[in-house]
């Protein structure tokens, strides 16, 4: 299904006519949403990236040795530099019966992260392919033994229903012997996960008062970042963190694709991202719902994130 620009302007619109306004945190990645993202994995108070980095160095050869996958995709593949700690755990002999395919929506990111990863790991095939792996699922290949990779505690951005239907999608393409290694930030004390999403350096109230450029640029609306401030929160009810923008004053949203105006009370806020966190009882009971047999669950010393295997 093609999406038009329409019906993203439709949906930008419909998101901020609800009760509580929303925009979707898809919108955070234009390329300076994704440079302030990758500013971020690098602050001291953000754990969830060099935690995970951890566990997959630690697990690497145990997931890759035994194994002879020969696709080995990574869904939202970025930078690539999980993949590569992976991929070092691989002797150059079974190197070269590997292909790489990297998913992911920027075209720069796969180009870049193909180039580099080719360097690091001479011999490997790359075949990047472009999509919002959220929908297109027909375009991961059928053939050869899989590895589908999908880091970075991503699927924490999606709701419950998204989850489950993105999850037995994924399920159902899999064939006997293809594994999935899903990453996924655990429940912990509410000060550790309210500090990582608001640093001392405003880089995380950056990075979300950015996707108001985004959506100015999409839907001409005329959002000023400096209009909103940087709102997160631990929601233990939900065992989500909560990120909103709060209007500092009161606010007029126009645009030409838009017949009235939007009000924003002073107070009033947009929510921008869900990030939920796992327990080990949720992570069984979702799995075992799906159908996905749990080989193994990776985690660092503090519980703080997990690596979890399946197949
Ligand atoms: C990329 C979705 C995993 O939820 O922690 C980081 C995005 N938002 N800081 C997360 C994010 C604020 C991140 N994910």
């Amino acid at each position: 299904m093609h999406v038009s620009n329409e019906d993203i302007v439709a949906e930008i619109f419909a998101g901020l006519s609800y009760p509580q306004k929303q925009i979707s945190s898809r919108f955070f990645y234009n390329d300076t949403g994704s440079d302030l993202f990758e500013e971020i994995t690098r602050l001291p108070e953000y754990y969830p990236t060099r935690t995970e980095n951890s566990i997959i160095l630690k697990v690497a050869s145990r997931i890759m040795s035994h194994e002879n996958f020969t696709q080995i995709v990574e869904l939202g593949s970025g930078d690539c530099s999980k993949i590569s700690i992976l991929l070092d755990a691989l002797p150059s002999e079974k190197l070269r019966g590997v292909r790489y395919i990297p998913v992911d929506v920027s075209r720069a990111a796969i180009l870049k992260s193909s180039e580099l990863l080719a360097i690091k790991h001479p011999g490997i095939e790359i075949h990047g392919i472009l999509a919002d792996f959220m929908k297109h699922f027909d375009l991961i290949p059928g053939e050869g033994k899989k590895l589908i990779c999908f880091f970075g505690s991503t699927l924490g951005n999606l709701t419950g229903k998204q989850e489950t239907s993105f999850l037995s999608n994924l399920k159902a393409l899999m064939k006997p012997g293809d594994q999935l290694l899903i990453g996924m930030d655990m429940v912990k004390n509410k000060k550790i996960l309210e500090d990582a999403y608001n640093d001392q350096q405003g880089i995380t109230a950056a990075f979300n008062k950015n996707i108001l450029n985004v959506v100015n640029h999409i839907a001409k609306t005329n959002f000023r970042p400096d209009e909103f401030e940087h709102y997160a929160f631990y929601n233990a009810f939900d065992s989500r963190i909560e990120m909103h923008l709060r209007a500092l004053l009161d606010v007029e949203v126009s645009s030409p694709h838009l017949a009235g105006k939007i009000d924003i009370k002073k107070g009033e806020t947009i929510h921008t991202e869900n990030s939920h966190k796992y327990t080990p009882s949720y992570i069984q009971q979702m799995t075992e719902s799906i159908g996905l047999r749990i080989k193994g669950i990776y985690t660092d010393a503090n519980n703080w994130f997990s690596l979890v295997h399946t197949h």
